[in-house]
Order: C-alpha cells, then structure tokens, then sequence
C-alpha cells in the first residue's frame, strides 16, 4: 500500500510516500525556519501563506523523488490537528482537493499521533502496552498505549511545552531560534551543577509536567548574576552561559524522565517511545535510555530527520487507518487543539498490569 501523507501543522511544508507503512520511499521537509528566524517564533500568517507557496512543490517532489505517480497513491493522510489553524487548513484543503480530483481515500491524522508512529522506520516493531513520550514545540505528554490507535494521558504539560522552554531560554540567552540545538550545544561544555534550577512538582500530586517556572527561574538567575545574552547568535558564549544551559536542560531532563520512569514502574510498558522535536537532544535520549534499561524495557526513538516534523510520519499512522478501513469525508476539518485521548479507564486498573485494561 502506498500512502502519500501530508504535514503542514506548523513551520514545516512536508510530503512524503510510504510503503506498507514501514518503508519511506521519500520524504520532502520545506522548512521555514530562516524566515521566522528573525522573529525569534513562528508567526502564523506568515507560516500560512508560505505553506501555500510549497505545498504543491513539495508534493510534486515527494511523488518524483518515489518514483511514483498520482494515479499510483492508494491513499492519503494529512494533519487536521493540533496546530496553527491557518497552518493545518493549507494541507488539509490539498488533501482534500487531492483526494476528489483522483478519487484516492483520504485518512486525518492528528500530528502527536504521528510523532509516535515516527519510530516505526528504524526500530524493532513496538511491543504493547507501550509508553509514548512525546515531546516537541507544541506538546509534552506521556501517553499509555495498550494497543495501537488507542491513547490515555498520564501526565501532561500545565504551561509550556519541553521544546517551548528550550526555545524561551534560548531566546532569554540570545542563542537564537530554535532553541534546542542551540541549548544542547552549549550545555555539553557547561556545567549543571553550577546553576541548580529545582525540578517543579505539582501541588495536587499529579504526575503533569511544568516548565513556565523553570523558565523564570533562570530569567531570574540571569538577571540576578549579570548574566549578558549574545548580541548575534554565533558569537562565543561566555562559561557561565554553558552552565546556565547545561543547568536548565538537566532540570527538563530529569523532570521528564524521571516521571516516565517513577509511572513506568506502576504502569510496566514493554516499550518505551521518545519522539518530537526535543527527542533530537542526544543528552534526552541518553537517560532515557538508562531509565529504560533500569526498568529493562527497549527504548525507541526516530532518527533524527524524523524526531522532527515530517509526513513520513503521518503517512505512517495513516497506513494503519487507511488498513483498518478508515476514511475522512469532504467534510474533513482542521482542529486547532485536537487531543490524542480516546479511552478513559480507572488508573488502578492499569497499574502493574493487575487488571487488562477494558476498552
Ligand atoms: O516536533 P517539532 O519539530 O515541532 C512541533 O511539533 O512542535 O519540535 C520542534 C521543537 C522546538 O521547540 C525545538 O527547539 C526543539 O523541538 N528541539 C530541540 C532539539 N532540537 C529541536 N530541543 C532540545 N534539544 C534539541 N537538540
Ligand atoms: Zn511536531
């Protein structure tokens, strides 16, 4: 089965083909990065009207580059959600102009889930129950996945995305946008114990995530130590900007995996998936891994053109649907804060496996 999927959710313009949902036979990313560069963020109008300039290239060449013509596609999949709404509305009006003009069936794909499906392409096949942490610009949830297609929330985000924070702090330091690899970067030659930021709780005892009060936190620590952002992204960093990097991103670390660890241990997954933007971060996927070897489950993680956004992705989770019989009518719609959330069970039910969970 050939599937073309089509990703336009944020700043990327991307198509790709795939076969059988396993093998890519291209996968074509248009980034806009330099363009909103500049604003140190993604400006919405402007990502709209630029993913209008590349969607018809940038699926021409994914068809080209596959050796495959229209009429060849089985299928299409495209992101309806999350993500900018003028964004999203691009791909899904190609694909549904697409989808009528060849007759194809048409699958939507909510964008988190193809972030998981990204690690389909250069690792064992998943074993279930599985963890998924997703960890992106947009989005920070550990979900529980008894099976494939089906989703519950362990803990999520209450303010800021991961990558969110890394792109604030990079900003704050005047490392430039995205922040990630700028972060990643200097932090291997800084030191985390300089800088201590502590790992945030929740009040209630919820196992969510935070990362707006770490990122005031080291607003603060750089104010309060005289701390000077670089005036151009490439100059020199100073140690002590090392150290505030090595510091915020050993806190993110921590926090994120020693929560997916400390539920891992009640929830006993057999595989653990790493995917999204951040899941690039070398440091991330080092101690995930530990954590995943002192549980003794597999860790996965996409290689890293596909820790990104990407369709090879969507065209991936759109196989499984497009097999199972799904189809999206012409009424297919883009939901700007689509949830990846479809079953509700007890969570003692889950824990330690006591009980198989009931759909
Ligand atoms: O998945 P993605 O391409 O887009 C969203 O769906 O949001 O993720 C982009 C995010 C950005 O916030 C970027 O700073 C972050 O991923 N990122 C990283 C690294 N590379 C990209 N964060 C930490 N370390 C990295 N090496
Ligand atoms: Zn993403």
């Amino acid at each position: 089965m050939l599937v073309l999927g089509i990703e336009s959710s944020c700043d990327e313009t991307a198509a790709a083909v795939v076969r059988d949902g396993r093998e890519i036979l291209s996968s074509v990313i248009s980034s806009q990065v330099e363009t909103h560069q500049r604003y140190g963020g993604v400006v919405p109008e402007i990502a709209s009207r630029e993913h209008l300039d590349k969607i018809v290239p940038v699926v021409g060449e994914a068809l080209m580059r596959a050796g495959v013509s229209y009429a060849k596609i089985d299928g299409i999949a495209v992101t309806t959600g999350p993500g900018l709404v003028g964004s999203l509305l691009v791909g899904v009006s190609y694909a549904k102009a697409m989808a009528y003009a060849l007759s194809k069936p048409l699958v939507g794909i909510n964008h988190i889930e193809g972030h998981v499906y990204s690690v389909v392409f250069d690792n064992p096949p998943v074993e279930y129950p599985a963890f998924a942490l997703i960890v992106s610009g947009g989005h920070t949830n550990l979900f529980y996945v008894p099976e494939p297609g089906r989703y519950k929330v362990l803990a999520r985000t209450r303010d800021d995305a991961a990558g969110e924070a890394f792109d604030k702090v990079a900003k704050m330091l005047g490392l430039g946008y995205p922040g990630g690899p700028a972060i990643e970067r200097l932090a291997r030659e800084g030191d985390a114990r300089a800088v201590r930021f502590s790992v945030p709780r929740m009040g209630d005892g919820r196992p969510d995530f935070s990362f707006s009060g770490l990122k005031t936190a080291v607003a603060r620590h750089v104010r309060e130590s005289g701390i000077k952002p670089l005036a151009a992204a490439d100059d020199e960093a100073s140690q002590s900007i090392k150290d505030v990097a090595a510091g915020f991103q050993d806190v993110v670390i921590r926090s994120l995996i020693g929560t997916t660890e400390r539920l891992a241990e009640e929830y006993a997954p057999r595989t653990l998936i790493v995917a999204g933007g951040v899941a690039c971060n070398q440091a991330l996927r080092d101690a995930a891994s530990a954590a995943a070897r002192r549980i003794s489950v597999p860790a996965y993680f996409p290689s890293r053109h596909l820790s990104t956004d990407n369709a090879a992705m969507i065209a991936a989770a759109g196989t499984i649907k497009l097999q199972a019989g799904e189809r999206a009518g012409f009424d297919l719609n883009a939901d700007v804060s689509m949830r990846l959330q479809n079953f509700e069970v007890e969570d003692e039910a889950l824990r330690h496996n006591r009980v198989r969970y009931r759909l």
